[in-house]
């Protein structure tokens, strides 16, 4: 059985490094919250953000649609648009998820969330008309 889902990454889209691009210094006692990134399941801790969530996981939070370039947003505060993941949504059968994106500056870890950094590369992202947005 093959799966229908919208959340499919581009597999030619080149990956960074599992380094984390942030470490956690204070504020270690919350509670932990376990959360699936691209398929693992991580933790993060009660209250973060998924940027702080994601971040302390691996180096980029996304990649460009139009370059494959990585992204690790950039305002913080929900402004630039630089911090767009996927959150994978059950809608009720078994391997047809469906996806939403989310902000992973604004966005707080949820239990058991789903999230996803690959993204569908965009229509014309090797040609001029799409290249220019990074
Ligand atoms: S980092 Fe700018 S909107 Fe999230």
């Amino acid at each position: 059985m093959s799966r229908t889902s919208h959340c499919l990454p581009d597999a030619s889209v080149p990956r960074a490094s599992a380094q984390p691009q942030l470490t956690r210094l204070a504020e270690t006692a919350r509670t932990p919250v376990m959360f699936y990134l691209d398929g693992a399941p991580v933790q993060a801790l009660a209250g973060d953000t998924l940027l702080t969530a994601i971040l302390t996981h691996q180096r980029h939070l996304r990649f460009s649609e139009f370059s494959g370039a990585p992204r690790a947003g950039f305002c913080l505060i929900g402004a630039c648009q630089d911090c767009w993941v996927r959150c994978e949504t059950s809608v009720g059968v078994p391997g047809d998820a469906q996806c939403i994106r989310v902000r992973a500056c604004s966005t707080t870890v949820q239990a058991g969330m789903r999230i996803l950094t690959d993204a569908p590369r965009a229509p014309h992202a090797d040609d001029d008309r799409g290249g220019a947005h990074d």
